[in-house]
């Protein structure tokens, strides 16, 4: 069997590197403060829906109009979620000016902050 990658630490390194690659059994891998539960929110559970649904119809390279949406402020993937969080905090959780003109339902907000604050 040495063709088989060795799943389980994959899955271990996709849990270091983006913090809840994996649902299974993922316990203890994520932020400090974040109980069992909050972990599982996670990108591919949740976020990407999330940035798809409410973010990319203007932050996204490939979306038809930006609609003014800071060039390169894109939201497509995990990393580049990471790099504006704290912008993403600022406008969606604290001004709640995103998505554009507000009104992200409280338990979507809720849920967002989880995820930034559970996926390190
Ligand atoms: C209808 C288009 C549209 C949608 C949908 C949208 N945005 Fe924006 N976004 C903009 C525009 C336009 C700007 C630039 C003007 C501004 O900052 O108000 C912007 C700016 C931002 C900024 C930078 C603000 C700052 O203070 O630097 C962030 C962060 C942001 N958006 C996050 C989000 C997130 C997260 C979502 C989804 C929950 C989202 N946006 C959904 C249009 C949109």
């Amino acid at each position: 069997m040495s063709w088989r990658r060795p799943a389980r630490s994959l899955c271990f390194l996709g849990l270091a590197l983006f913090g809840g690659a994996c649902e299974s059994g993922a316990s203890s891998a994520s932020g400090s403060d974040c109980s069992e539960n909050e972990a599982l929110v996670t990108w591919e559970n949740w976020g990407a829906g999330f940035f798809a649904g409410y973010c990319r119809s203007c932050h996204s390279a490939g979306t038809p109009d930006r609609r003014g949406a800071p060039e390169g402020m894109d939201f497509e993937t995990l990393e580049q979620v990471l790099l504006y969080r704290a912008a993403i905090e600022g406008s969606v959780v604290d001004d709640e000016t995103m998505p554009y003109g507000g009104g992200l339902p409280s338990e979507e907000l809720a849920r967002l902050q989880t995820f930034l604050r559970c996926n390190p």
